[in-house]
């Protein structure tokens, strides 16, 4: 018996990135796990791979800026006892360059699906005597940045979120945290990440298991007094003062 044998778990976003390796971590303590995003073909990569390794998974497909298909999402995932709202539309640059399609995509993906998804399953998790939310935070949400406003602003809504909902559904034993990581090596462009390795203590951004790791704990036993937190996960880096002299990376 694994830590989570016998929970089932919904990660968004979990094709690729901080969310496949998340569903790797929670398929590994032995959670089945609905894998999900609109990449069908990345999808069923990461379920065959949970497979092979001996777990559960499968695969449903879904756009979170689509509101007919959150809503599918939740009735086709089932039973969830561990809700990771991962995935995230990012578009960067200075305020005046976004469109209003951008802007509606990052408030649809980040917001609103987190917001459905949540408010559908973690009552149900409630009626079976409890689960754990997991929102995939930033911390783009605490430090100001000159190209990321509406990005930003989404994050900051998950954190007021996380803490709302700490409150409404922890009385009935579901848990509702949050994780804010710093950068992280998936997709982002290596220029992007590199120039943040000087400001950070531990002098090296992190890999998606580094976060992962703290979602898994976070759904599990370990996490069990944990709730209403937004967790950091970013190497020192808003917990510190930048350095006042370049420094070299690690
Ligand atoms: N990487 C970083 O430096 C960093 C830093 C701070 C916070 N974060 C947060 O960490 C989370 C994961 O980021 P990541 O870097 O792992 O991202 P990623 O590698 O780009 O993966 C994003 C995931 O979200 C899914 N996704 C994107 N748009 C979607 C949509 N419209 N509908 C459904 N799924 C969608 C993608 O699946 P499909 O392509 O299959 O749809 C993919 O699985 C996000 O919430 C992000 O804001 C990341």
């Amino acid at each position: 018996m694994s830590e989570l044998t016998g929970k089932s778990a919904l990660v968004t976003g979990s094709t690729t990135g901080i969310g496949r390796a998340t569903a790797l971590a929670l398929a590994a303590r032995g959670a089945s796990v609905v894998v999900t995003g609109r990449n069908a073909s990345r999808g069923v990569d990461v379920v065959e791979k949970i497979r092979a390794g001996g777990g559960t998974a499968r695969f449903v497909a879904a756009d979170l800026t689509n509101q007919e298909d959150v809503l599918r999402l939740a009735r086709e995932a089932g039973d969830v006892d561990v809700l990771v709202n991962n995935a995230a539309v990012a578009s960067f640059g200075p305020s005046h360059t976004i469109t209003v399609e951008q802007y509606d995509a990052m408030l649809e993906g980040n917001l609103r699906a987190v917001y459905l998804l949540t408010a559908t399953l973690a009552p149900k998790m409630a009626e079976r005597g409890g689960g754990s939310v997991i929102n995939v935070s930033s911390g783009a949400a605490k430090i100001g940045d000159d190209n990321n406003a509406v990005y930003a602003a989404t994050k900051g809504a998950v954190d007021a979120l996380t803490r709302a909902w700490a409150a409404e559904y922890g009385p009935a034993g579901v848990r509702v945290n949050a994780v804010a990581p710093g950068p992280v090596s998936t997709g982002v462009p290596i220029e992007w990440l590199d120039r943040y390795i000087p400001l950070i203590p531990l002098r090296r951004v992190a890999q998606p298991e580094d976060v992962s790791e703290v979602i898994a704990f976070l759904a599990g036993p370990g996490g069990s007094y944990v709730n209403g937190a937004t967790i950091p996960v970013d190497g020192g880096l808003t917990a510190v003062e930048p350095p006042k002299q370049p420094v070299a990376a690690r």
